[in-house]
């Protein structure tokens, strides 16, 4: 090979890798790293974008150079000169991509075992998906719930997802990590927040009408302010009818009972509900502020309709919804009291807004 070809060919090179380098680096294509997990799944991310990259510019090169150093001339039919292989350029072409690709195992299968490894003093986070919400919840702190997942910065915390109906998926971009939470199993995911911050946690799995509203999000505080909020929610968490009754006496109805505006706001009910007294404007379910006039359509007593659509949702269907859309499983997953609050604050609401 001639000298000239040599420094043609590295020179194109060095213009293709320069190029596919920018496209790399200029724009901002990953989200800033927010946990241990997301820094080495970034690692490894470049490190097979360089491979890329200096894969790329050789067969660019090689490429370019062909098509203009031989370049068929108009009036040549001829057949080009027979090549018999070569053995040396064959064994290269080989060993070096089994050496890449080797790598690229054995950096990816690190990176896994790390990121799946507990500390010893990994919190637990319970984490239940059903359509369209999210509940987080603390077994070491008396089982606090939370609609949001409250994290401790530095922390291992190992999240331990079940779903109560369809496949689902957890999803924090700044996280790096996506786990499908799937019916009938336990799945995993570990997570050591290294950034304060609150970042959005959404679905990833188209789970039915509501998936696009399917979001929470995860709130990474100081480990002294997260002690404090846990500590807190265990507090409120105790019976909620004694201490939340009103003190004020200046309306004659009682005002709506922020235990049932809790029980709604932990439910997500507000993803896929409109009720003004929760601010909630989710356009999935019926429109709460009616609901007067839907138990009126259904025949049946204010409270008792609201009642038997939340334990018992397929009962009757408002015209122009579909069943089998509201969770079946309130019934069971609120306690007695928390289903009359929900109820007394639903009935309570709505006579309000059919008032206006
Ligand atoms: Cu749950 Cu999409």
């Amino acid at each position: 090979m001639r000298r000239g070809s040599i420094v043609a060919l590295l020179g194109l090179a060095l213009i293709a890798g320069g190029v596919a380098t920018a496209v790399a680096l200029v724009p901002t294509w990953l989200p800033e790293d927010a946990s241990q997990e997301a820094g080495r799944i970034a690692f490894t991310f470049w490190f097979v974008i360089a491979i890329c990259i200096f894969i790329f510019a050789i067969v660019a090169a090689v490429m370019v150079y062909a098509v203009l150093r031989f370049r068929v001339q108009e009036d040549d039919f001829e057949d080009g000169p027979p090549i018999h292989g070569h053995t040396g350029l064959e064994i290269t072409w080989t060993i070096i991509p089994f050496i890449l690709v080797t790598s690229i195992a054995i950096v990816s299968a690190i990176v896994l075992s790390r990121n799946d490894a507990q500390a010893k003093d990994t919190l637990r986070v319970d984490v239940t998906a059903q359509q369209f919400t999210f509940t987080f919840s603390y077994p070491d702190a008396g089982n606090v719930t939370s609609p949001v997942l409250m994290l401790p910065k530095g922390r291992s915390v190992e999240l331990y997802m079940r779903s109560l109906d369809v496949i689902h998926s957890v999803f924090v971009p700044q996280f790096s990590q996506k786990e499908d939470v799937v019916p009938g199993l336990v799945t995993q995911l570990h997570i050591t927040p290294t950034r304060l911050g609150t970042f959005p946690l959404e679905c990833t799995e188209l789970c039915g009408l509501g998936h696009s509203l399917m979001r929470s999000q995860a709130v990474v505080m100081e480990p002294a302010a997260f002690d404090s909020w846990l500590k807190k929610q265990g507090k409120t968490a105790a019976p909620p009818s004694s201490t939340t009754t009103s003190t004020t006496s200046s309306t004659t109805t009682t005002s709506p009972s922020a235990a049932g505006l809790s029980v709604f706001n932990a439910n997500g009910c507000s993803s896929c509900h409109t009720l003004s007294a929760a601010n909630a404007t989710g356009k999935v379910g019926p429109d709460l502020d009616n609901l007067v006039a839907y138990a009126k359509k259904a025949n049946q007593p204010l409270e008792a309709f609201v009642h038997d659509s939340i334990v018992d949702p397929n009962a009757y269907i408002q015209p122009g919804y579909q069943k089998n859309v509201m969770p079946g499983t309130f019934g069971q997953s609120l306690t007695k009291s928390q289903l009359d609050a929900v109820v007394a604050f639903l009935v309570q609401s709505a006579q309000q807004s059919g008032n206006k």
